[in-house]
C-alpha cells in the first residue's frame, strides 16, 4: 500500500487567489529517502501540511480531489491520527516544543495516546539514544541550542512510531557543521528504523548522497518524481533556481563539453567511482 496517495488535489488558502497547490498526483511508497525540492514559495510547506491533515482541517482554504494516509482519508481522519502515520517537524522546533522538560516532551504524545508507562520509558530511552539526547532529557527546551531543539523535535516525533518522518528544512537554523550533524542522524533512522523520510532542504550537497528519489515542484505543481540518478541527470532540474552542489556544475559543465558522458554524480566518493570505471 502507497503510504500516502494524492489524486487531482488542488488547495488554494483562503483569500488567496492563486492555487498553492495544483493537480497532485502523488504516491510516496515505503522505506524511502526521499527529497522534496523547489524554489521559495513554490509550495512544499503546503505540499507537506497536506500529509497529515492540517491541510485542509487546519487551514481553511478551497480544495478538490483526495489525499490518503495509509489508506486513511485526510479531510475525515483526525488529525491526531493521522499524527501517529505521517510524523512532522517543522522548521522552527521552538513553535513545537512545550513541556517542561526534554522527557515529558517527548512522553508527550505517548501519553496522549494513552500509551503505557514502561513502554513510554522504553521508547524514550530508544529514540533519545538513536538522537543523542541522552544527557539533556532533563533540561527545558528554551534552555537548549538550534541543533540540540532539532533532535529533540525528531526524537518526539520518532516515540511514536510513524511510518513516514517528514522534516521542513530541518537544518534552515542550523549552521553547516550542526546541519551535517542532523543530515547523518536522518539516514542513520533510516537504516535503523527502514521507515520512510521525506525532507524539504535547501543544502543539497549534504542531503542528496543520502536520497533515493527527489520530488521536484514548481509553482504549485510537481513537474517530476523520480529517482535521484533521473531527476538529477534531467533538465527540470537543471532549470529550477536551486542551491546545485559544486560536484553537480562541474560534473554538468563537463557533460556540457562533451567531457563527461556518464550520470551526473551526487557526492565526491560517487564521483572518483564513475572516474576509475
Ligand atoms: N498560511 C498561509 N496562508 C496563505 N497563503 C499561504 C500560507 N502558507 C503559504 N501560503 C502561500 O502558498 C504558496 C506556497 O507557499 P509554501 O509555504 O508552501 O512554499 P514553500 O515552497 O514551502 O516556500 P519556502 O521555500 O519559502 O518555505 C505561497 O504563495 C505562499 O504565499
Ligand atoms: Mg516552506
Amino acid at each position: 500500500m502507497d503510504l500516502v496517495k494524492f489524486e487531482s488535489f488542488y488547495y488554494r488558502y483562503k483569500g488567496n487567489e492563486e492555487y498553492a497547490l495544483k493537480n497532485i498526483n502523488l504516491k510516496i511508497e515505503d522505506n524511502k529517502f526521499i527529497l522534496l525540492c523547489g524554489e521559495t514559495g513554490s509550495g512544499k510547506t503546503s505540499l507537506i501540511r497536506c500529509m497529515n491533515g492540517l491541510i485542509p482541517q487546519f487551514y481553511s482554504g478551497f480544495y478538490k480531489g483526495k489525499v490518503e494516509v495509509c489508506g486513511k482519508n485526510t479531510t475525515e481522519a483526525p488529525i491526531a491520527n493521522l499524527s501517529t502515520e505521517v510524523g512532522i517537524v517543522f522548521q522552527n522546533p521552538e513553535n513545537q516544543l512545550i513541556a517542561m522538560n526534554v522527557e515529558h516532551e517527548i512522553a508527550f504524545g505517548l501519553e496522549n495516546l494513552g500509551v503505557p508507562s514502561k513502554e513510554i520509558s522504553k521508547r524514550i530511552k530508544e529514540s533519545a539514544s538513536l538522537t543523542e539526547i541522552e544527557h539533556i532529557l532533563d533540561k527545558a527546551p528554551f534552555e537548549l541550542s538550534g541543533g540540540e531543539q532539532q533532535r529533540v523535535a525528531i526524537a518526539s516525533i520518532l516515540v511514536l512510531e510513524p511510518k513516514i518522518l517528514i522534516l521542513d528544512e530541518p537544518t534552515a537554523l542550523l549552521d553547516p557543521y550542526m546541519a551535517k550533524k542532523i543530515i547523518n542522524l536522518l539516514q542513520e533512522i533510516r537504516i535503523e528504523k527502514k521507515i520512510t523520510i521525506l525532507i524539504s532542504e535547501h543544502r543539497l550537497d549534504l542531503i542528496l548522497p543520502f536520497t533515493e528519489q527527489l520530488i521536484l515542484i514548481k509553482r504549485g505543481s510537481i513537474i517530476e518524481h523520480g529517482s535521484r540518478e533521473r531527476v538529477i541527470n534531467g533538465d527540470n532540474f537543471q532549470n529550477l533556481r536551486l542551491n546545485i552542489p559544486v560536484i553537480y556544475s562541474i560534473f554538468n559543465k563537463l557533460k556540457k563539453e562533451n567531457l563527461y558522458r556518464k550520470n551526473i554524480p551526487s557526492s565526491i566518493p560517487e564521483a572518483i567511482k564513475s572516474l576509475k570505471l
